[in-house]
């Protein structure tokens, strides 16, 4: 699917925007390894959501879905699951392979699980060796840990079995490979604990805490004791990685103000609200009461002059979601924006420092390539970069494609985004919300 954009006169409205996707992937997942039958009310319903939810199915896992409504979770206990009769494919979501695999880990059955192209081109040796020092085995694509990169890949055959806690230093921050290793945690003999290099989203501490796990935290160490969960009813707040879209839209455009409803302002996550901040961007936080332990805000963003800014060190896992946009951010700044110690974005659905660069460059920003991040050429003086329109490509990249969106709602002219159904993975309304916002003149 070709979408085309123009940049519009104003943009005004409220928006909400749909369920958080890190947290509707949790509340499926520990649900279905609790006691107990739990209804997720907000949940995302989307392309990655929807392989999570394919994969549990497949494991035996009952799920009620009522097309618009709540969705019910009956839990397996532990090890209640089914052997899969098929491979499991998690699609395009790194997050359900690697969150499922901390799961295989420790059922008494071997399975297959595999996903997309891309998925099956990201690194798994970060889940692997871990688990398997918990006892695990797993062997990566044909039988080899070791692809053409030098990692692992997909598909992996897990046997799962006995498994006891470890002491692990993560090389990389990673919020999937911690919950992957608190999951198999909470079968294995013996605590785990997992240090971080940087702190990455909580998510997984603050469910299991709600569901009876006991997890500590003291600085960048998490430490899991085995147990059992119990069931949890959740209210999946909006996701903050799809609201930023509109304050990016908002804080670029000449004439614009608009308020997200309802977004979940997780302080791991909330690395999009300082950036744009320090770049000037005018942004109002107004607190809601909390949904299931996570903090939630309506936030409003109005038209901003905004300056070149430096993004690296520990905010990077904050915004890591939301890189490619802050780019679009810088060109449409006076000054440099910088971003570094992002290598992990060359992981990710697309190598997305690559994307965000050539893509950007065909609108005719000024973008340099770091091996772990970009150095973009915002304007002199005032206002940044004269955006032209011209053809895009997402790379089957979800987060490509919506950033290259709302750069094309600042360029001059018109913007072809090719391949854009790739907003279903995680924003299947983006288009529409895109046009309800958009005022002609
Ligand atoms: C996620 C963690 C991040 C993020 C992804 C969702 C999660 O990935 O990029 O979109 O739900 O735990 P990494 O843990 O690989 O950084």
């Amino acid at each position: 699917m070709i979408q085309t954009v123009t940049s519009p006169a104003r943009m005004r409205g409220e928006i909400a925007v749909p369920g958080d996707k890190s947290i509707s992937h949790r509340s499926l997942l520990f649900n279905a390894m609790a006691r107990g039958t739990a209804r997720v009310e907000g949940l995302l319903r989307a392309g990655d959501v929807f392989s999570t939810m394919r994969c549990l199915r497949a494991l035996g896992v009952r799920i009620g879905d009522t097309a618009w409504g709540t969705v019910t979770v009956e839990g397996r206990a532990g090890r209640g699951f089914a052997a899969p009769a098929e491979v499991l494919d998690a699609g395009n979501s790194g997050t359900t392979m690697r969150l499922i695999s901390g799961l295989l880990a420790a059922q008494p059955f071997a399975s297959v699980i595999t996903g997309d192209d891309s998925l099956r081109r990201r690194p798994m040796r970060r889940i692997i060796e871990p688990l398997r020092s918990m006892g695990a085995s797993i062997v990566g694509a044909a039988g080899s840990n070791t692809g053409a990169d030098g990692d692992a890949h997909a598909p992996l055959t897990i046997r799962g079995g006995a498994l006891h806690g470890i002491r692990y230093r993560m090389p990389v921050a990673s919020a999937q490979v911690k919950s992957c290793l608190m999951i198999a945690a909470l079968y294995a003999e013996g605590a785990t604990v997992i240090e971080e290099p940087a702190a990455t989203r909580d998510h997984t501490e603050r469910m299991f805490r709600a569901m009876g796990a006991r997890v500590r935290v003291d600085g960048k160490h998490v430490s899991v004791e085995p147990g059992e969960l119990r069931a949890v009813d959740v209210r999946v707040p909006g996701d903050i990685s799809s609201a930023a879209f509109w304050l990016v839209a908002a804080a670029i455009h000449p004439d614009a103000d608009l308020t997200v409803r309802n977004v979940g302002v997780n302080p791991s996550r909330t690395g999009i609200l300082d950036a744009l901040r320090a770049m000037g961007a005018s942004v109002e936080v107004m607190a809601l009461p909390d949904a299931g332990g996570e903090p939630v805000a309506d936030l409003r963003v109005r038209s901003s002059r905004l300056r070149g800014t430096v993004i690296r060190g520990d905010l990077i896992p904050r915004l890591i979601d939301e890189l490619p946009l802050l780019a679009v951010a810088g060109a449409c700044a006076s000054g440099v924006t910088e971003i570094r110690d992002a290598q992990e974005l060359r992981a990710k659905e697309s190598d997305r420092i690559q994307t965000t660069a050539g893509e950007l460059r065909k609108l005719g920003a000024t973008v340099e390539e770091l091996p772990d991040g970009m150095i973009v050429q915002g304007g002199t003086g005032q206002g940044g970069t004269a955006l032209r329109g011209a053809a895009c490509v997402s790379h089957g990249d979800h987060r490509i494609a919506m950033a290259m969106a709302i750069a094309a709602m600042r360029a001059q002219g018109e913007t072809a985004i090719h391949d854009a159904e790739a907003v279903d993975i995680s924003y299947p309304q983006f288009w529409d919300t895109l046009q309800r916002i958009a005022v002609a003149r």
